[in-house]
């Protein structure tokens, strides 16, 4: 009897999953933007078209890496999310497959420009800008000035109580790495970053650790993109968000459909779908705040207002070259990596 009953159980769950009308995945996604709204979109796409899909977060540049490395057999089909110079580097490495999106038209300047920049290979489907933010009730406990500028985090005062992402890994450090350069100069950002070096506690795999550990008062200073920060001060830790006073860059991120993928209708489908307002606002239902490209998204209220932010007029087709992001990647690991 309790054989049936247990029986009647596992057939009852399988009807109900079977009445969802969920289909077996048929989609693989890498997904560079938070763990919460790589769940969220996941949710939305599957409820809307009833196509299960896998969808797996990574930093920037590990999902750079694993598609690279996957060239000759890919197991992805779309790379959704991640800083747009990584994009754009893997679409001149032949690494993607051009589609023009159905919502492009609706796209704002930037995003139209950042689409044909990459040859009609990545579509621009959010912005944001780099800047840091500091744990204030930790700076008043320290008895800390609270710095404005970048270079006020080269002083002595913060010494192992700054994170920053790295760079090979990370999408939101390697534009760091980018601001940097453009706004000092390549010789004089290599000075910054070795004297930035002795505060830095850790270089972390991703991009937003680093504000959530000062949220949390783990370390006092995160170098970040500002949403991010935004999104922890939403959730009520005492974190102090700082546009740079010498200038700031900016991300565009973006989404490409992988060159050989699997299931390239889908893939379609998807990148649609990712584009479309309805797509977007799941950034903004799961506590994201950036600025999306689509001009019939909704802004999500406390998004950084870029256009107040003093910025650099970043160099998209420099930096999103395969050749000056390894040469820059190899400068910072033998200058200030190796000797953190
Ligand atoms: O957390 C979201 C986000 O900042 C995106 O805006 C950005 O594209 C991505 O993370 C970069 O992540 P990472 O630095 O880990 O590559």
């Amino acid at each position: 009897m309790r054989g049936i009953t247990a029986f009647s159980a596992v057939a009852a769950l399988w009807l109900a999953s079977a009445g969802t009308g969920i289909a077996a995945s048929s989609l693989t996604v890498l997904c560079g933007v938070d763990e919460m709204w790589c769940a969220a979109m996941k949710t939305a796409y599957e409820a809307k078209t009833g196509v299960e899909i896998s969808v797996t977060r990574k930093s920037t540049g590990d999902i750079l890496n694993q598609i690279r490395a996957e060239k000759a057999a890919p197991t992805v089909d779309v790379w959704w999310g991640g800083t747009g110079d990584t994009h754009l580097q893997a679409g001149s490495e032949n690494l993607l497959e051009p589609y023009q999106p159905a919502h492009e038209r609706d796209m704002l300047p930037w995003a139209q420009n950042f689409f044909a920049m990459s040859g009609g290979r990545s579509a621009g489907i959010y912005a944001g800008a780099l800047g840091f933010a500091y744990n204030a009730d930790l700076l008043r406990e320290l008895k800390l000035p609270a710095p404005t500028c970048w270079k006020d985090l080269t002083d002595i005062a913060y010494r192992g109580r700054i994170q920053s992402g790295n760079p090979n890994s990370s999408g939101t450090a390697f534009t760091t790495l980018a601001t940097l350069v453009q706004l000092f100069g390549e010789d004089e950002a290599f000075r910054y970053l070795a004297a930035l070096n002795h505060n830095i506690e850790r270089y972390t795999p991703s991009g937003s650790a680093p504000i959530k550990a000062a949220a949390r008062g783990e370390t006092l200073i995160g170098i970040s993109f500002m949403h991010d920060a935004v999104t922890q001060k939403q959730a009520g830790f005492p974190l102090v968000i700082v546009a740079p006073c010498e200038g700031t860059g900016y991300e565009i991120g973006a989404v490409s459909i992988v060159k050989g993928a699997r299931n390239i209708e889908e893939a379609k489908r998807f990148v649609d779908f990712a584009l479309s307002p309805e797509g977007q606002g799941t950034g903004a239902a799961s506590g994201q705040n950036q600025v999306p490209s689509n001009a019939k998204s909704g802004l999500p209220l406390a998004a950084p207002d870029i256009s107040m932010i003093k910025m650099v007029d970043y160099d998209f087709a420099t930096f999103g070259s395969p050749e000056e992001r390894s040469r820059l990647l190899r400068r910072f690991d033998a200058e200030i990596a190796a000797t953190n």
